[in-house]
């Protein structure tokens, strides 16, 4: 009989840890706290920054992109960055198993999956479905990677909060009774690596010119550890730029805390900080949290199909959809928010959150199809 080369998982991950590399921090990251040892390369660095012609923007002012949607293929969007440092930790931890949580329809899970299984890892995906009415498990993009890469999902089938790490806990004490050596990725944990991911991003920037190039600065929060990387990356580089972070999950006041306490973890700021201070350093605004985590209004249909027909950028309907929403209102309706005139938004993807039953129904009704 033939012999067959059965995937070997630990073989997969050997190979993989011959990728890893130390890991030298910018120079204005240095002193931070919690500095990962190693990463390991899984994305398209240098993503492009372009020029961004939205639909209904005052002639006054130029918007531009910068293009995260490019990362990578079934791992694109910006979470993959994060993901080169928590993998290449749990390489560094010999575990077998990588457990992350998120949404049904979630872009970090689907990224984690993607990237754990190509390291050799076993998968588990805590699922949760966000507090709302009416609702049932759909056919999503995301979701179906998630399946198609063999990720092992466990659903909680009750809506349940968002920030309660209860069965990802719980999942992680009986896989270690089980034998399993398993890795939480997770930015709600102190002493998360991947930070990193971000501050590595932030100085990718700045050699594309974006804290000479631009006034203004767009960044969209789920947790808030991508902008709070990027206030460092601001802050320590002359703060030049004036940053706006546009939640789609919390109120203004939870996104605040939570920034904070990811910029205490890394002891860039002080314990005492007083909280006052923070505008200077960021405009958090919750205009984009409306109707709900992970939900949308026709309105936001409307602007993520005209966006996508008049610019070809696709926009994330849980995400970078409301923000760019929230934003282009913004321009239009209190333009004195932004310092400047010449705004960069940070496209942390991704297209397969358009992948659903009403995106599919609304691209049926745009564009007819002419028969020969
Ligand atoms: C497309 C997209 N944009 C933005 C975010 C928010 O990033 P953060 O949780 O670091 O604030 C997420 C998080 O899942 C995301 O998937």
């Amino acid at each position: 009989m033939a012999e067959t080369n059965d995937n070997n998982l630990r073989e997969i991950r050997t190979d993989a840890k011959k990728r890893l590399y130390p890991y030298v921090a910018p120079k204005w990251a240095e002193a931070l706290r919690w500095k990962p040892r190693y990463k390991i390369d899984l994305c398209q660095t240098n993503t492009p920054i372009q020029k961004w012609y939205l639909p209904e923007i005052p002639n006054s002012f130029e918007i531009y992109i910068k293009r995260e949607d490019m990362t990578g293929g079934a791992t694109s969007g910006h979470k993959i960055r994060r993901l080169e440092f928590n993998l290449a930790e749990a390489l560094e931890k010999n575990c077998d198993t990588v457990i992350t949580r998120g949404t049904i329809s979630s872009n970090n899970c689907r990224t984690a999956a993607v990237a754990s299984k190509e390291l050799g890892f076993n998968v588990h995906l805590c699922m949760y479905k966000a507090k709302m009415k009416n609702q049932r498990l759909p056919f999503h993009g995301n979701h179906c990677i998630d399946r198609l890469v063999g990720a092992h999902l466990h659903l909680n089938p009750e809506p349940t909060q968002t920030n309660s790490t209860k069965e990802r806990d719980e999942l992680y004490h009986s896989l270690r009774i089980e034998g399993y050596s398993p890795y939480i990725v997770s930015s709600e944990e102190a002493g998360d690596v991947g930070l990193f991911g971000y501050i590595d991003c932030f100085d990718e920037m700045i050699k594309q010119g974006v804290t000479e190039r631009f006034s203004d600065f767009i960044v969209t929060c789920g947790t808030g550890q991508t902008v709070a990387a990027f206030i460092i990356g601001n802050y320590r580089n002359g703060g030049k730029l004036r940053l706006h972070a546009l939640s789609v999950l919390d109120d203004q006041a939870t996104l605040r805390k939570a920034i904070i306490d990811s910029l205490k973890d890394v002891a860039f700021l002080r314990e005492d900080y007083p909280e006052d201070d923070f505008s200077s350093l960021i405009n958090i605004m919750d205009e984009s949290v409306f109707p709900g985590y992970t939900f949308f209004t026709d309105k936001h249909v409307e602007f993520i199909s005209e966006v996508a027909t008049r610019t070809g950028i696709l926009l994330d309907p849980a995400y970078t959809g409301k923000s760019a929403y929230t934003m282009v209102r913004m321009i239009q309706t209190t333009p004195d928010i932004f310092r400047g005139k010449k705004l960069l938004f940070y496209n942390t993807g991704s297209v397969f959150g358009l992948m659903n039953e009403t995106f599919t129904r609304t691209a049926i009704r745009r564009e007819p199809i002419d028969e020969f």
